[in-house]
């Protein structure tokens, strides 16, 4: 069984430092999920790896089978999912490389399965605190750890905390008009993935926290060329190697500490049809 899930997003393929690795070909309701399950120990604590895009990166943002995904980590015994995510920046002050770890989404998807109910099973669950305060924190203590260990040759870089991550469809980037706007809903950083992931987890009763990575300015920035992938993998790649030392002193400190999450608790005040009716 692993205690924690990690989804990592573009450019973020594998976890390293695992003992005991291990493959999973899960098969669940909702088909396959993005790739195997590669499950292993991270410093003694239980870890399941999931490469969101599969690894190689196949599958565009839509075409990411997030209810297999969370329905299989949720198989493995996860409790908590660490989401690795790029992001563009919507604001002045998160700039390209520095982290951000949000504690509201925005859905602005328009064609992705979002909910594990329907069918005749009905339930709806609270999403007013979408992403877990316990996660969170131990994700920005990981940050504070692994600041502090960094190399000389390492630029400097910010965590924020707090602000609104804004998923889109994709896999075309904004247009200006749209990321100004974006800007104007309060938004600080956009993004492709992390919904319906969030509601699914939740769903799923699974504690999630973002570590939201700025790759770029989008396009709404008056003097910052407007994004492109090849600018957004390459600032990507640069921080790959710190995102893997934030989420692994981020699951060492979850696995000691192993908080109880409204999360763990969601459906017990969401469920409209009783679940011994959904059997
Ligand atoms: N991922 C990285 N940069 C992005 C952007 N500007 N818009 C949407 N997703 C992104």
């Amino acid at each position: 069984m692993a205690l924690i899930g990690v989804i990592g997003g573009s450019g973020l393929y594998e976890m390293q430092g695992l003992d005991n690795v291990r493959e999973h070909r899960v098969e669940t309701p909702f088909g396959a999920p993005s790739d195997a399950i590669v499950t292993g120990e991270l410093q003694g604590v239980p870890v399941a790896f999931l490469a969101r895009h599969g690894r190689g990166h196949r599958l565009i943002p839509s075409e990411v089978p997030y209810r297999a995904n969370i329905h299989a980590l949720r198989q493995l015994g996860v409790r908590y999912i660490l989401s690795l995510s790029a992001v563009g920046s919507l604001r002045e002050e998160v700039r390209p490389l520095d982290m951000l770890i949000p504690d509201q989404f925005i859905d602005m998807t328009r064609r992705r399965e979002s909910s594990f109910f329907g069918d005749g099973a009905v339930a709806h669950v609270s999403m007013a605190d979408p992403v877990c305060a316990r996660v969170a924190d131990c994700l920005a203590r990981g940050f504070g750890i692994a600041q502090g260990e960094a190399t000389q040759g390492d630029q400097p870089i910010a965590l924020h905390r707090g602000g609104s991550y804004v998923c889109i469809e994709g896999p075309q980037f904004s247009t200006r008009a749209e990321s100004h706007w974006f800007r104007a809903m309060g938004a600080s950083v956009i993004g492709m993935t992390n919904m319906p992931e969030a509601k699914l987890a939740r769903e799923a009763q699974i504690a999630y926290g973002t570590l939201a990575m700025a790759t770029d300015y989008d396009c709404w920035h008056p003097r910052e060329a407007a994004v492109t992938a090849e600018t957004a993998i390459a600032n990507l790649q640069q921080n790959a190697a710190r995102a893997q030392r934030i989420a692994a002193e981020a699951i060492r400190l979850l696995g000691e500490e192993q908080p109880q999450s409204d999360a763990h608790t969601a459906l017990a005040s969401a469920l409209v049809t009783p679940l011994e009716a959904m059997s």
